[in-house]
C-alpha cells in the first residue's frame, strides 16, 4: 500500500462534514501512514482534538503558539517533514486564505512552507462553491499544483441541494493514494476488463462464475492512479466504480467482447483480468422455464475467446492475460501465453476468483517467472503493474 509509512498532515477545518475526517483518520491509519493532524479552532467547534489524537495516535497542532504540551509541534519542520498535506474538509474561507497567501495558523502555516504535494477537499454551500471569487481561488491553487478532490453533490447540511459536499471518505483516500504515486503509466491509455458474464437460460437464471470483479478494479485504480488513462469493462459486480476512470457495464461475453472490440484500437496496455464465460446457452428461453420433466437439459455453445481475438490483431498493444487454473498452474498458464500471443500472464488458482487476496504466478514472454505470495489485490496490482512498467521499458 503505497501510503505505509508515509507522513500526512491532515488538516481540518471547520465545516460541519468536520466528523467525516475522524474516518479519513482512520482509513490512513489503517493503511499504516503517520498522520500528523492540524486543526483550525473552527473545527474545533465541530469535533475535538481529543477524538482526532486519538485516532490518529498523534498529537494536533491547534495553535501556532502551542503550550502546555510536552513536545512543541514545530510548524516549519512539520510541513517539510511531510510527504502530502490533505485539507479536509476545506472551507471557503482556508481555500481563500491559501490562495491569498495568508498563513496565520498552524494549517496555512504549514501549507505554505509545504515541499509536498497538498490535496484539496472542498466542502461548502453550493452558492458558496459558485461564487466566482471561490472559483477564482480554486483555479489559481490549480494552476500552480495543488490538487483536489470534489465537492460532490447532493443534500447539503444548510438545506440545499447542490455541489458543495465533502468527497466521499474513500474518494478522498484514493485522491491522497494517487497524489503520492509515481506516474510511471502517463501517456499510456489502459483497457482493463473485470468480473464475471452472465449467460441468460431464461428471464431469471443464468450462467455465471465466482468472479468478484476485484482484481480487475485493482487493476485500474493502480493504472489510474500512476498516470494512465483508463477504461474499465466490467461484468456484473457490487463494488464502486473507480473514480476517474471510464466505466463501461456488460453482462453477457457477446457484450463483453463487443465493448473490448471498441476500444481495442486505441489502447496501449490491455489486461483481460474479467472471467468471461466460455460457454453460453445455446437457446435462451424468453419466459421462466417450468419444473415439468425430472431432468433437463442445457446446451451449451462457445462464446469467442475475446483475448485470443486480440491476439492475432495485436498492434503494438502490450497485452496481459490471466489463467484460472486448478491444475498445472505455470505450464497451463506458459500455454495460454504462447497460444493467445500475450506479453504477460498471470496465473491463479479458484481461491483469486472471489477473495481480498491472490497469490500469482506472473509469466512474460521471454520466460521469466515471478511468484508473487498472497497478498492483498491492491499490492498484487501494483506487482502486476511494475512488471509492465519494467517490460515497456525495455
Ligand atoms: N478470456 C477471454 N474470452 C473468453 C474466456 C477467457 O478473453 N471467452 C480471457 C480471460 O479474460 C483471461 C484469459 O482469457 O485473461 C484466460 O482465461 P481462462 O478462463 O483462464 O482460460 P480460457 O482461455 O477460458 O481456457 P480454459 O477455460 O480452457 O482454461
Amino acid at each position: 500500500m503505497i501510503i505505509k509509512d508515509k507522513r500526512i498532515v491532515l488538516g481540518v477545518s471547520g465545516a460541519i462534514s468536520a466528523y467525516k475526517a475522524l474516518e479519513l483518520v482512520r482509513l490512513l491509519v489503517k493503511g499504516e501512514a503517520t498522520v500528523l493532524p492540524v486543526m483550525t479552532s473552527s473545527a474545533q467547534e465541530f469535533i475535538t482534538p481529543l477524538s482526532l489524537s486519538t485516532l490518529a495516535k498523534n498529537l494536533v497542532s491547534t495553535s501556532l503558539f502551542e503550550r502546555g504540551s510536552d513536545v512543541s509541534i514545530n510548524h516549519i519542520e512539520l510541513a517539510q517533514k511531510s510527504d502530502l498535506i490533505i485539507v479536509a474538509p476545506a472551507t471557503a474561507n482556508v481555500i481563500g486564505k491559501i490562495a491569498s497567501g495568508i498563513a496565520d495558523d498552524p494549517l496555512t502555516t504549514i501549507i505554505m512552507a509545504a515541499a509536498c504535494p497538498v490535496l484539496i477537499a472542498p466542502s461548502m454551500n453550493d452558492r458558496m462553491w459558485e461564487n466566482p471569487i471561490v472559483k477564482g481561488n480554486v483555479e489559481g491553487l490549480l494552476s500552480v499544483g495543488y490538487k483536489f478532490v470534489g465537492p460532490g453533490e447532493g443534500a447539503l447540511a444548510c438545506g440545499s441541494i447542490g455541489k458543495g459536499r465533502l468527497a466521499g471518505v474513500e474518494e478522498i483516500f484514493e485522491a491522497a493514494c494517487e497524489a503520492l504515486t509515481r506516474k510511471d503509466l502517463k501517456g499510456e491509455k489502459a483497457l482493463v476488463t473485470a468480473g464475471p458474464t452472465r449467460e441468460a437460460i431464461d428471464p431469471v437464471r443464468f450462467v455465471s462464475n465466482a468472479s468478484s470483479g476485484r482484481m480487475g478494479y485493482a487493476l485500474a485504480r493502480a493504472a489510474k492512479r500512476r498516470g494512465a488513462e483508463v477504461v474499465l469493462i466490467s461484468g456484473p459486480t457490487d463494488l464502486p466504480r473507480p473514480s476517474g476512470v471510464t466505466c463501461v457495464s456488460v453482462s453477457t461475453a457477446e457484450e463483453m467482447n463487443e465493448a473490448a472490440v471498441r476500444y481495442y484500437p486505441q489502447s496501449t496496455l490491455v489486461i483481460m483480468a474479467a472471467a468471461i464465460s466460455d460457454y453460453r446457452p445455446k437457446k435462451s428461453y424468453s419466459e421462466k422455464v417450468k419444473k415439468d420433466a425430472s431432468t433437463l437439459s442445457v446446451e451449451l455453445e462457445r462464446t469467442e475467446d475475446v483475448l485470443k481475438q486480440m491476439g492475432r490483431k495485436k498492434k503494438g498493444q502490450f497485452l496481459v492475460g490471466f489463467a484460472l487454473e486448478t491444475e498445472n498452474l505455470e505450464e497451463n498458464a506458459r500455454k495460454k501465453l504462447k497460444d493467445k500471443n500475450l506479453d504477460m500472464v498471470v496465473a491463479n488458482g479458484p481461491a483469486g476468483l472471489a477473495g481480498a487476496t491472490n497469490e500469482v504466478l506472473i509469466i512474460n514472454r521471454d520466460g521469466e517467472i515471478e511468484a508473487v505470495p498472497p497478498l492483498n489485490k491492491d499490492d498484487i496490482a501494483d506487482r502486476i503493474l511494475d512488471r509492465v512498467v519494467r517490460l515497456k521499458s525495455r
